[in-house]
């Protein structure tokens, strides 16, 4: 049975196929509007979502299946102390495919080791967010035309952000890649990403704190949350929240073709004033999201066909 928990678990040529998928069902909507008819979704949502769990319920209607599910612990079984490992049993036979969202690191991987059906993570707590990471994968690839040779500033909360730490391990296998991680000292990215990605695989990056002086290099600009909900104390927070934000006057210093994303929602920390900017690209990112989610449902449902075949 084959699941998604990081975007490791997709080669690049498997990635570049995926997106060729993704990239036809953007040009080609009405092809696939029958492809996932008699076939269900169930959205397991743990933590709060707006974009990936109602994404996954778009791509899922889009391709004519149906979607079932629930948007938080509390008004699930797990408010009466259910394991997510009795839960997914459960689905497995109202579902054909899962998408879980857990606050705790690993919940989808438990899932998944006791599920008959795909699962797929959709952010397990500070740790990774896959599918976020294809959608940001998808929508360079789509708008530049490539993932080599990019300067890449990732800026904000580079600890506690879990697509952060899910689209540097992806982009670390493509070539030229360089990183320029923004961020306060606190708030730098966990050790682990560090020295087991960067460094292994001799990945040039750079940690800073300026996000003024980085403009000028970067090709796109990965701007992210203060993650609120992972902070020890209110306190840290408050100091931190507003750190960056970026406006009409640090664009100023940007390259002309420069692409700025967020994977959403944003606090402060991009002005709106920005958004006319026709290098904003994050709402078209939240669209492209949805292409990415029908290519990811058809192929692991596909999978899970091969799998009962043989
Ligand atoms: C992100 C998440 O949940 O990690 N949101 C999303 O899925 N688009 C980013 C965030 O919450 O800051």
């Amino acid at each position: 049975m084959r699941h998604l928990m990081s975007p490791m678990d997709f080669t690049v040529e498997e990635l570049d196929a995926l997106m060729d998928r993704a990239e036809d069902i953007k040009n080609h909507p009405e092809n696939y509007n029958h492809a996932c008819e008699g076939k269900t979704l169930a959205t397991c949502f743990y933590e709060p979502s707006t974009r990936t769990r109602l994404s996954f319920e778009a791509a899922m209607i889009n391709l004519g299946g149906d979607v079932l599910g629930f948007a938080s612990a509390d008004s699930s079984s797990a408010a009466k102390g259910e394991s997510v490992s009795d839960t997914i049993r459960v689905i497995s036979s109202y579902a054909d495919i899962c998408a879980m969202r857990h606050p705790k690191e690993g919940a989808p991987l438990v899932a998944s080791s006791r599920s008959k059906i795909p699962v797929i993570n959709a952010g397990d707590g500070g740790h990774q967010h896959p599918t976020q990471t294809l959608t940001d994968l998808f929508t360079i690839r789509s708008l530049r035309g490539t993932l080599d040779g990019l300067t890449i500033g990732l800026c904000g909360d580079l600890k506690f952000g879990r697509t952060v730490h899910s689209l540097i391990n992806a982009l670390v296998r493509y070539n030229n890649i360089k990183f320029i991680l923004i961020s306060p000292p606190e708030l730098r990215v966990p050790s682990y990403i560090r020295e087991d990605v960067l460094c292994k695989n001799n990945i040039p990056f750079e940690e800073v704190k300026s996000l003024e002086d980085a403009m000028p290099s970067l090709d796109i600009l990965y701007m992210t949350r203060v993650q609120r909900e992972r902070f020890f104390n209110e306190e840290d927070y408050l100091r931190m929240k507003d750190f960056y934000i970026l406006d009409k006057e640090k664009m100023e210093l940007a390259k002309k073709d420069m692409m700025v994303l967020h994977p959403l929602p944003r606090v402060n920390e991009i002005s709106v004033e920005v958004d006319d900017d026709p290098r904003a690209m994050y709402f078209t990112q939240a669209q492209y999201g949805v292409y990415i989610r029908m290519a990811l449902i058809l192929t692991l449902l596909e999978a899970a066909k091969e799998d009962k075949d043989a």
